[in-house]
């Protein structure tokens, strides 16, 4: 699975939402009871320790194509507009992503990183977009299997 591929899948789904929304109040009506919540409103799913390593692991493997402040470089921004609109059109979820990172990144070197890694990574782009801390760490199994929405707060 690659995000390359996904985002050719959406393009097929936007255009059925398109259609959909032509079909009036129905399709608004499940559309916003699918709506995304807001990063703030989840259960903290990692914790403030977890990410600041993570803050080290994405400088040292992942800030080079996607920035220091994840805006982007030779790879996609992983926050604000970008992150948002790869979401939306994906209907991307956390496991999703970690899913995609954990076995595709970085890009020179797919999945050579240690799972404790990855996840720190992960709780660090979520501290990032404006989710909250907690009292528990996020584990790799939990990552990879979390329903919960990406969207950025930023
Ligand atoms: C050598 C450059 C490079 C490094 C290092 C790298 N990436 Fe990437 N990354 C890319 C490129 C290029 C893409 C776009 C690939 C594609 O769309 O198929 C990408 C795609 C992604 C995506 C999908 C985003 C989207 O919009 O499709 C995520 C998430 C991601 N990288 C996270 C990471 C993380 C986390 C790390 C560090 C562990 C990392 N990357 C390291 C180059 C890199």
């Amino acid at each position: 699975m690659s995000f390359g591929l996904r985002r050719t899948a959406a393009t097929s789904v936007a255009a059925v939402a398109l259609f959909a929304a032509s079909v009036g109040a129905f399709a608004k009506t499940s559309h916003a009871a699918a709506g995304a919540t807001s990063a703030s409103e989840h259960a903290a799913l990692y914790s403030a320790s977890q990410a600041t390593a993570g803050s080290k692991a994405y400088g040292a493997n992942c800030a080079s194509c996607h920035g220091v402040n994840l805006e982007g470089g030779v790879g996609p921004a992983l926050t604000g507009a970008t992150l948002n609109t790869l979401a939306k059109n994906t209907k991307l979820s956390v496991g999703d992503m970690f899913t995609f990172i954990s076995q595709q990144m970085p890009l020179n070197a797919p999945a050579s990183l240690s799972k404790p890694q990855y996840t720190q990574i992960m709780a660090y782009i979520l501290k990032y977009n404006g989710y909250p801390a907690g009292a528990k760490e996020l584990t790799y199994v939990a990552a990879t299997n979390s329903k919960v929405v990406i969207h950025s707060a930023k």
